[in-house]
């Protein structure tokens, strides 16, 4: 860890599901490179253990426990943020969950929480942290979206329809914001090595179950690590990526280029 030269020297970023999988992996590396971070969830106990991890390495970081879909968490991340930080420069959207079921069975109430939890949140979290950005002369927001926006499987009608349209609010910030010096982009995971997927794993039968299918649609032939698409996110989160806006990068070893 270098912390003085870091991609994200001096950056303060807010991070949501960092509690587990793709978030807490991204927030690991973004302190490693030098960002302080503001760390939301709604699993009190694992946010803790993400944020001791990362102080122990030396970080800086913040925690906000809450539901992401409701107005007071991001309310609440925005002024942690303010209050410990000083600002908000890079915003990871990244909470999500996914009940599968066929769309006949599927309750009103599960569809709601998916579109609050997975889409709502980043609505939120952008309309408070926006103003804020603007403040510091720009930022950087990332949103989780997923390669199952644009290719799809039974069972997942909450699930495809909500990363769609976080691909559709990703590209409305973009081009509201470009000229302000706010860029917002999205990813596409494929498989990852992450606790949705080990919940998966336990409703199909057991991981030997779902790993013929995961070798079959991801020709990587394995999940990604949360870390490997930490380092997506930490990209398009630095500067390195100043004229980078609008976009989706998949990072789903060619799921989506696979027929
Ligand atoms: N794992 C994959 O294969 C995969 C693939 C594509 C996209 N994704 C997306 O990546 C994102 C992260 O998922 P993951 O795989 O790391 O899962 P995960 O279950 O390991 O982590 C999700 C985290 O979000 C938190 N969370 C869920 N609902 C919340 C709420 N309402 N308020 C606050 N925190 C909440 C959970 O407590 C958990 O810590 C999700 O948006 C998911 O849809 C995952």
């Amino acid at each position: 860890m270098n912390k003085e030269q870091g991609r994200l020297k001096g950056k303060v970023a807010i991070i949501t599901g960092a509690a587990s999988g793709i978030g807490k992996g991204t927030a690991l590396l973004f302190a490693e490179e030098g960002a302080k971070l503001v760390l939301v969830d709604r699993d009190s106990e694992r946010l803790q253990t993400t944020a001791a991890e990362i102080r122990q390495a030396g970080g800086a970081c913040e925690t906000v426990l809450g539901d992401v879909s409701l107005p007071e968490t991001a309310d609440l991340a925005v002024c942690t943020a303010l209050d410990a930080f000083g600002g908000v420069d890079v915003l990871f959207n990244n909470a999500g969950i996914m009940p599968v079921g066929d769309i006949v069975d599927y309750p009103l109430s599960t569809w709601d929480e998916v579109m609050n939890v997975n889409v709502r949140s980043m609505f939120l979290l952008s309309k408070r942290a926006i103003p804020e950005m603007l403040k510091r002369g720009g930022g950087s927001i990332v949103n989780t979206s997923s390669v199952m926006a644009s290719l799809t499987e039974p069972g997942y009608s909450a699930y495809t329809a909500s990363k769609a349209a976080i691909i559709g609010l990703t590209k409305e910030i973009a081009v509201s914001y470009a000229e302000k010096g706010i860029r917002c982009n999205a990813i596409a995971p494929g498989w990852v090595e992450t606790d949705m997927n080990v919940k998966l794993a336990e409703s199909v039968g057991g991981m030997d179950k779902l790993y013929p299918v995961i070798k079959q649609q991801q020709p990587l032939g394995r999940m990604a690590t949360p870390r490997e698409v930490g380092y997506a996110v930490l990209f398009l989160a630095s500067d390195e990526a100043s004229a980078v806006t609008g976009s989706c990068l998949s990072v789903d070893g060619a799921a989506s280029a696979a027929i």
